[in-house]
């Protein structure tokens, strides 16, 4: 028996993807996959870059695990996109670390830990994915039974001026649809009921061949992609996460024809000032966007709508901020992930003065929320004494007596319910809105 390894994940969904990915790989080179790091032999952090903090996280982490481990310590490794964007640089900042694989090494993982185990101490690996495969995943250990992550696109081509991404993850690369219809169905045999179709831009999707969108019609090859997938039947069908300039309303289209097209769209503005999109590259004005909401709203069913916006960009001014309180105020979202603006070195916005105070930005993310608190209420309200359709996931964190799920508008919903509804769509009466989910329990 080979040893056991483990692998700790942060990040974004992609990140997730990837691990499963990694651990099936790791699996089938007859390695042991370790449930805690206290039994595993091999520790792979998968880390994310996307602001200071995020990167910050893994060392701390590092250290965590090294004082808990004792004199038993294990190999650690880094994957991810900490791992591609520092390379050598991590052995310097974490001698720890004895190996480096890079966002294109997931399939070489297993040689990786070899060659530390046989006494490397600096492996590293941040070259590209083998182009045999690059877009062939291998069947992956999924992080949930009942939801699977499905890449569809990976990468990002659009550089927006402040993100790191387009430097970790390289150029866009689309999976072909047939592949990724095949996957829906071997998901759907294996009792998954909702499915997320990922990608740093879904909306970007464009595959080299035509396999597998024979035959469905749309303005576009992910539009095509979303009734491809739908004709499977497959229960539920999310997507994210959905760039404003490439959000074409045959989308919405799209998810009207199909009742198993979720009503969700994650579709982040960043700012609510055309000056700061220009600025930050975003390729589209306050008014595209709004236009593009103004689709999604209007659509014969009740579609969500969820964004992230950035506070505190270089040169933002209180007025612009303002501009920004008053997009959110029209857009009314049923959730906003707001970040304050984090300086990624070697970005476009690096080179900007950054004139935001830590002290303004933590006022604006603060003025920011309190207004979509404000928002978000009652639009949570609104469900009381309402029956919603909840995905039962798992056990609710809180309280061994309730399950937790999502509703097909993505909103967190717990509720009374025991373990025999796991996997199945229930529907869930609403008692309680709180903040940022509803609580109820099953009807009858
Ligand atoms: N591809 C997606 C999101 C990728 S990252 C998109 O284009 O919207 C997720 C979110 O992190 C971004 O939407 C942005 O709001 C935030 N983010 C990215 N880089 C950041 C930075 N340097 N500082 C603060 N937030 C950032
Ligand atoms: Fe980053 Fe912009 Fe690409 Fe999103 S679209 S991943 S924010 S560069
Ligand atoms: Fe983070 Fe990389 Fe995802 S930087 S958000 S893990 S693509």
């Amino acid at each position: 028996m080979k040893s056991n390894v483990y692998i700790e994940t942060f990040g974004c969904q992609m990140n997730v993807s990837d691990s499963e990915r990694a651990a099936a790989g790791i699996r089938s080179a007859g390695f042991g996959l370790a449930q805690s790091i206290e039994n595993a032999d091999v520790i792979i952090f998968n880390t994310c870059s996307i602001r200071a903090k995020a990167e910050q996280k893994v060392y701390n982490r590092i250290g965590e695990v090294r004082k808990q481990r004792g004199a038993e310590q294990p190999i650690i490794g880094l994957m991810g996109c900490v791992a591609q964007l520092e390379g050598e640089e991590v052995f310097k900042q974490a001698p720890a670390v004895r190996f480096v694989a890079g966002t294109g090494a997931i399939e070489r993982l297993p040689s990786l830990i070899e060659s530390a185990q046989r006494g490397g101490r600096r492996v590293l690996d941040v070259g590209e994915r083998a182009a045999a495969n690059a877009d062939v995943l291998p069947m992956a250990e999924r992080h949930s039974e009942y939801v699977a992550f499905v890449p569809i696109i990976e990468g990002c081509n659009k550089f927006c001026t402040y993100c790191i991404v387009p430097y970790s993850r390289g150029r866009e690369r689309s999976r072909p649809a047939s592949d990724i219809v095949k996957e829906v169905r071997q998901l759907a045999s294996e009792g998954f009921s909702e499915i997320h179709l990922i990608g740093q831009n879904v909306n970007s999707y464009r595959p080299k061949t035509e396999d597998g969108l024979e035959g469905f019609a749309g303005s576009t090859p992910f539009s095509r992609l979303l009734r491809a997938v739908a004709a499977t039947g497959f229960p539920r069908i999310k997507f994210t996460t959905s760039f404003p300039r490439d959000f074409h309303k045959d989308i919405v289209a799209a998810i009207e024809e199909n009742e198993n097209l979720c009503n969700w769209v994650h579709l982040p503005v960043q700012s609510g000032n055309d000056r700061v999109l220009r600025a930050m590259r975003r390729g589209y004005k306050v008014a595209d966007y709004l236009e593009k909401i103004e689709a999604i709203k209007s659509a014969r069913r009740d579609i969500s709508t969820t964004s992230d916006i950035i506070v505190g960009f270089p040169g933002e001014t209180e007025e612009e901020f303002e501009d920004t309180l008053r997009l959110a105020e029209r857009c009314q979202y049923d959730s906003l992930y707001i970040f304050k603006y984090s300086e990624r070195p070697g970005t476009p916005a690096s080179k900007l003065p950054d004139t935001v105070s830590e002290e303004e930005k933590t006022r604006r993310f603060i003025e920011l929320e309190r207004l979509q608190m404000s928002i978000q209420r009652p639009r949570f309200e609104v469900y009381v004494n309402s029956e919603v359709k909840v995905l039962a996931e798992r056990i609710s964190a809180k309280s061994l007596n309730d399950l937790t799920g999502h509703t097909s508008c993505h909103k967190v919903v717990n509720f009374r319910g025991t373990v025999d509804l796991l996997g199945k769509i229930v529907t869930v009466r609403v008692t309680q809105a709180k903040e940022h989910s509803l609580y109820g329990e099953v009807s009858n």
